[in-house]
C-alpha cells in the first residue's frame, strides 16, 4: 500500500472512532458539542493519530487496539489549536480553510470546547487502564502547554537557538513524542532499547515538523495552508527562518529527518511507513 492510501485508511479509521467518542451535535448543551465537532471535523491531516497507528504497526499491533490512544492525541491537538487561535494567543481567523472556532461560534464557547476536548481525551485514555499511557498523554499535553507559555512570553523578544529549540520541542514536539510513545506502549513486550530509539525518532520529527510549519508560514499561500500565511511575522514570533534564515532552516529540518531515519535502522520492513512519514513531514506543503 502506498503512503497516500495508508494515510487515507488511518484518517478514516480515526475519524470513525472519534465519531463514537464525541457527544452528538444534538446532545445538550448543543452549542458546545457543535463547537467540539466543528474543531475536530474540519480537515486536519491527523498526523498524530497516524503516528500512533504506524508505530503500533511497526511493532505488530493491530489498528483496532490503537483507536483509543489515536483519538486521545487528536482530541488534545484539536483543543490546542482552538486555544492557539484565540485573540489572547495568535489571534487567527482561519484554520483548515474555515473560520476558527471562536469566529464560527464565540470566544467563550471556543474556550469551553477546548476544555471539553481535553477532558474527553483523558476520559477515553483512562479506559485503556494503562497508567503509563495516561501519564504519556499527560506529559505530552503538559509539554505542549509549557511550550505555548514560552511562545507567548517570548513574542517580540529575542531568543537564542537553544531557547527556540526548547520552545519548539515543547509546543509541538511533546505531543508528537507522546503519539509515538502511545503507539509503542500498546505493544506489551516492547524493550527499553526500542522505546529509546522510537523516542529519538519522534524527537527529531517533532522538531522538524515545527521547523517546516515555520517555513510554510513564510513560503506557502493562505489558500494552500488553510490558515493565514505570515501569521508568525504579523505576531512578531521567533521562528527558525527568522533566526537562522530559510536555507539553514531547511538544512536543519533535513538533518533532523536523517537522524530520525538512523534511529529506525533496527526496525526493518514494518517500520517503512514511519520512514515515509519522516520524509512527508518536511516535504508537505500544508
Ligand atoms: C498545526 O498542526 C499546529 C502545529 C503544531 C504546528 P498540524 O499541521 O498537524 O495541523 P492539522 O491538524 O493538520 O490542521
Ligand atoms: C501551535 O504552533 C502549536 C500548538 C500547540 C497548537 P503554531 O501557532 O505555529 O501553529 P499554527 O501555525 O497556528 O498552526
Ligand atoms: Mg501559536
Ligand atoms: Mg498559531
Ligand atoms: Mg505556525
Amino acid at each position: 500500500m502506498s503512503l497516500k492510501s495508508l494515510i487515507i485508511t488511518y484518517q478514516q479509521q480515526v475519524d470513525n472512532a472519534l465519531n463514537i467518542f464525541l457527544p452528538s451535535a444534538d446532545t445538550k448543551p448543543t452549542n458546545l458539542h457543535k463547537a467540539m465537532r466543528y474543531a475536530v471535523y474540519n480537515g486536519g491531516k491527523r498526523i498524530r493519530p497516524i503516528l500512533v497507528y504506524l508505530t503500533g504497526a511497526a511493532l505488530n499491533v493491530q489498528p483496532k487496539q490503537l483507536d483509543i490512544p489515536a483519538c486521545a492525541v487528536e482530541l488534545i491537538h484539536a483543543y490546542s489549536l482552538i486555544h492557539d487561535d484565540l485573540p489572547a494567543m495568535d489571534d487567527d481567523d482561519l484554520r483548515r480553510g474555515k473560520p476558527t472556532c471562536h469566529k464560527a461560534f464565540d470566544e467563550a464557547t471556543a474556550i469551553l470546547a477546548g476544555d471539553a476536548l481535553q477532558t474527553l481525551a483523558f476520559y477515553i485514555i483512562s479506559h485503556t487502564k494503562n497508567t503509563m499511557m495516561v501519564e504519556t498523554l499527560a506529559n505530552g499535553s503538559l509539554g505542549m502547554v509549557d511550550g505555548q507559555a514560552i511562545d507567548i512570553d517570548s513574542t517580540g523578544q529575542s531568543l537564542n537557538l537553544e531557547e527556540l529549540e526548547n520552545l519548539h520541542n515543547n509546543k509541538t514536539g511533546a505531543l508528537i513524542k507522546a503519539s509515538v510513545k502511545l503507539g509503542a506502549l500498546s505493544c506489551t513486550d516492547i524493550d527499553s532499547e526500542k522505546l529509546q530509539k522510537l523516542d529519538n525518532y519522534a524527537k527529531c520529527i517533532g522538531l522538524a515538523f515545527q521547523i517546516q510549519d515555520d517555513i510554510l508560514d513564510v513560503e506557502a499561500t493562505t489558500e494552500i495552508l488553510g490558515k493565514a500565511q505570515g501569521s508568525d511575522i504579523a505576531n512578531n514570533k521567533v521562528t527558525y527562518p527568522s533566526l537562522l534564515g530559510m536555507k539553514a532552516s531547511k538544512q536543519m529540518a533535513n538533518d533532523l529527518i536523517a537522524e530520525a531515519l538512523t534511529s529506525l535502522t533496527d526496525f526493518g520492513e514494518p517500520a517503512e511507513p514511519l520512514r515515509w512519514m519522516a520524509n512527508y513531514i518536511i516535504t508537505r506543503c500544508y
